[in-house]
């Protein structure tokens, strides 16, 4: 058994009268892909952002790579990287500057390396010199993938990483969260769309109504539901039909 990269104990927030979290429990193997599903508003990126010590719980506590969010919060930083919804690149540079910029600032040995590395890890040798102003939306989602990677943070969040992409873009981006997972890194992943829990995630929790209702592997979910029966076929349930069925068809 990994331990656990991300412990989330009885985690609650509020924002004003709006009770978001109440009461979240959950853990993330080291090494694996978590899926933090959620309709539109139903809390997501306000566990990541407590995760990532950008906003404090009202209750509960949070581990991080083994620091505590709210008392070594440096720590958790230093563990951590947050990729979201906002790519956090240059338009102006290229590709490899934008890598190199970031390996610098980081004080970095040989940024120029770590830059191609990165490069041809997320398929974007052969845009490596092109401004970022002429990348797609699933290449601009994967050089900011590879700038959370500088510095080998073992823990990443990617909060909804394919939210506004066109389908291939997102196949892309599939291809660099499991190259994430591959190479180690612990990553929670934020989404609002069943098939990409069922694509990338060892474990799926759903987040409903503040409290996550369902926690499981893709199989364990499925076994929730009996398979519908058909005359002569026996259907598996989705991931779908389980999601409608925990969380009432609205
Ligand atoms: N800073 C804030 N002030 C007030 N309400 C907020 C704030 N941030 C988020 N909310 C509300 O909290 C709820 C959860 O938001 P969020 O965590 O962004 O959900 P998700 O990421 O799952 O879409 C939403 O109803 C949202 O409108
Ligand atoms: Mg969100």
């Amino acid at each position: 058994m990994n331990a656990a990269a991300i412990q989330v104990k009885g985690l609650e927030k509020s924002y004003k009268n709006l009770e978001v979290l109440r009461g979240v429990d959950f853990d993330v193997a080291a090494g694996s892909i978590f899926a933090l599903l959620g309709s539109n508003g139903a809390g997501k990126t306000t566990v990541v952002k407590i995760l990532a010590t950008l906003l404090k719980a009202d209750a509960g506590t949070a581990k991080v790579n083994g620091f505590d969010v709210a008392t070594q919060p440096a720590e958790v930083r230093e563990s951590i990287s947050l990729t979201g919804q906002f790519a956090a690149v240059d338009e102006i540079l290229s590709g490899r500057e934008n890598l190199v910029l970031l390996a610098r600032l980081r004080h970095l040995k040989d940024p120029g390396s770590v830059a191609n590395g990165l490069l041809e890890r997320f398929s974007l040798a052969d845009a490596a010199a092109r401004k970022v102003a002429t990348y797609s939306g699933g290449m601009r989602r994967r050089l900011d993938i590879a700038m959370s990677l500088i510095g080998n943070p073992p823990v990443i969040f990617l909060d909804e990483p394919t939210t506004g992409l066109d389908p291939q873009a997102r196949l892309e981006v599939w291809d660099a969260v499991r190259e994430l997972a591959a190479q180690g890194t612990t990553v929670l992943l934020t989404t609002q769309y069943l098939d990409e829990a069922e694509q990338l995630a060892d474990r799926i929790a759903i987040l409903h109504g503040g409290r996550i209702i369902v926690n499981g592997t893709l199989a364990e979910l499925k076994q929730m539901l009996p398979p519908a029966e058909v005359e002569y076929v026996e259907k598996q349930p989705t991931l779908e039909d389980v999601f409608l069925a925990v969380v009432g068809h609205q």
